[in-house]
């Protein structure tokens, strides 16, 4: 697999050669967002949605995206194109740039195939997300040292994902993903207060009530999450993923439930059926 080409600052560029100042405040104090977009045999999901996300996360955050949406939108493509991929994953990155300096604009993007409807393992983890009053979970920001400590745990206890509670004791999310759970047939998530409000997530709560079944946001325990009959979680990168054990304790029948394989049947054939075509002649 050669080395992808890089959008930095209006042009493409090698990886090698795709550089941006050790000063920059993204890299020195993580004042940074993004994105992750994802590119389905030749079909890009949801793009103006993490568009629209990267904006305000850049807004939240204090960083004027120099480009407007459109000319982001170009640059997404241009990279994909460029590059070729029809299974990859795109990472839209603005660092706010050097102390009196101009932003950093950078797109970087990974060939990538799927996971999708893999069984996973989670925990649930002794870090608690930012709260929001500290780092609001709606800023898509680098600053997320709380995800990676979390990630670390996951990884010595040789399970996929932590799952994190907010600063209440709710459910929060996953480290990189937002999580759901079925109790009889009705799939709940947190509210986007302590977690990320997916784009993956508002998709599955906008597609199963179109198929007859329900889904809310809510307030979820730990005891919701142990007595659940399922659990997912869902992300760009993450896809969906059914969670069969937690802490060790076996979730529903310990095998992808009817939900979870309703929810990876319905997102499987929106993109088929919204993946935007992305242009490669
Ligand atoms: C912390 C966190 N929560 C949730 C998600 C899922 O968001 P989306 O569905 O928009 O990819 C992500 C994605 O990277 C994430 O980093």
């Amino acid at each position: 697999m050669s080395d992808p080409m890089i959008y930095v600052n209006g042009n493409m560029v090698s990886k090698s050669d795709a550089k941006i100042s050790v000063f920059d405040e993204g890299v020195t104090h993580g004042w940074a967002v993004y994105e992750g977009i994802r590119v389905y045999e030749g079909k890009i999901l949801e793009l103006d949605a993490h568009l629209n996300r990267l904006y305000a996360s850049a807004k939240g955050a204090g960083i004027v995206i120099p480009i407007d949406h459109a000319e982001f939108r170009r640059a997404v493509l241009e990279t994909v194109v460029t590059n070729d991929y029809r299974n990859c994953h795109i990472a839209p990155w603005i660092g706010y740039g050097e102390l009196g300096g101009a932003p950093s604009v950078v797109i970087r993007i990974v060939e990538r195939s799927s996971k999708m409807g893999e069984p996973a393992t989670a925990m649930v983890s002794s870090v608690r997300r930012a709260a929001p009053d500290s780092i609001p979970a709606q800023i898509k920001t680098n600053s997320r040292l709380d995800l990676m400590l979390a990630k670390i745990e996951a990884s010595i206890a040789g399970v996929d994902y932590a799952i994190m509670l907010d600063h209440i004791g709710y459910v929060a999310e996953a480290s990189l993903a937002n999580i759901m759970i079925v109790k009889n047939g009705v799939t709940l998530t947190p509210y986007p207060i302590n977690a990320l409000e997916g784009v993956t997530r508002n998709l599955i709560l906008r597609l199963l009530p179109m198929s007859g079944y329900k889904a809310f946001e809510d307030n979820i325990t730990l005891h919701d999450l142990w007595t659940c009959d399922e659990a997912f979680v869902c992300g760009t990168g993450a896809e969906i993923r059914p969670i069969l054990t937690i802490d060790g304790r076996t979730i529903g029948e310990s095998e992808t439930g009817p939900v979870t394989e309703k929810v990876i049947q319905l997102y499987t054939d929106y993109i088929i059926t919204h993946g935007e075509e992305v242009d490669y002649s």
